[in-house]
């Protein structure tokens, strides 16, 4: 029986393809309030804005390349079973071959109609692939209400939460790489792995996680994923 390794991964996994992080200096939460572009209420505020920040994201997805470490992780699934449990809005772990991914805060490249009903019942039925173009004012939905990024924003439910749970809980690995761990309930996550699963962290910074199964690997996450792949069978 192949091991279960869950990865679970944040903006730092990326900050390699040339993707800011959010909280690092100079990431994006200080280039743009957070409230006006990732919120609930920024969307209501100022739909433009926010349609413009997620067209620039977008934008420069089409350009940016999985890295090595996208790479690694998607490896992992010639020996293991491998399930990805990501923060992040981009594709990078599909486009470097991950074939089981889930996205926790929805993803860069989909928008949907921004009074349907996905929120109630999680449906992907009304979720629309947009690939890399822009959305803008006045792109309608089926229904006729404004496209909206299908990003969870602050301030709304994370759908995927409950089947990110029933993953954890059944890893014989769990392994993080490139996430602060600040935002809930994504890093609570780790508090599921069973008692036996040895968790390994990888990231440039020391992350607060006092947890005896914890192995840290302070390091980027290209050279982090090579010193966790020497780690192997991680038992
Ligand atoms: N390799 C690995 N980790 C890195 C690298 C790198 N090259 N560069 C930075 N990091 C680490 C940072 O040290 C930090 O711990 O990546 C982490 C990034 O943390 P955040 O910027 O907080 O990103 P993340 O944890 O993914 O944020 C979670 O917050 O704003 C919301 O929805 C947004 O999904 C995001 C969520």
């Amino acid at each position: 029986m192949k091991k279960h390794i869950v990865v679970l991964t944040g903006a730092g996994v990326s900050a390699e393809s040339g993707f800011a992080t959010f909280r690092d200096t100079g990431g994006l939460w200080e280039q743009y309030d957070v409230n006006d572009v990732a919120s609930i209420e920024g969307w209501y505020r100022n739909r433009q804005l926010v349609l413009d920040f997620y067209n620039q994201r977008r934008a420069q997805l089409k350009e940016a390349k999985p890295n090595a470490a996208h790479e690694a992780i998607a490896g992992l699934e010639k020996d293991y079973n491998v399930d990805v449990i990501t923060q992040n809005v981009d594709n990078l772990h599909e486009r470097a071959g991950s074939t089981r991914v889930l996205h926790l805060h929805g993803e860069l490249t989909k928008v949907r109609p921004e009074n349907g009903i996905y929120d109630r019942t999680a449906s992907e039925a009304e979720v629309i692939d947009v690939g890399y173009r822009p959305v803008v004012l006045g792109d309608l939905a089926p229904n006729g209400s404004q496209l909206r990024p299908h990003i969870v924003f602050f301030g709304e439910a994370v759908p995927n939460i409950e089947k990110a749970i029933n993953l954890v809980e059944k890893a014989d690995v769990l392994l993080i790489v490139g996430s602060s761990l600040q935002v809930y309930p994504a890093a609570g996550l780790y508090r599921y792995a069973p008692n036996g699963c040895p968790i390994y962290v990888i990231d440039p910074k020391s992350v607060p996680l006092a947890d005896p199964r914890v192995t840290f690997i302070q390091d980027v996450a290209t050279k982090g994923m090579a010193q966790f792949m020497s780690l192997a069978p991680w038992n």
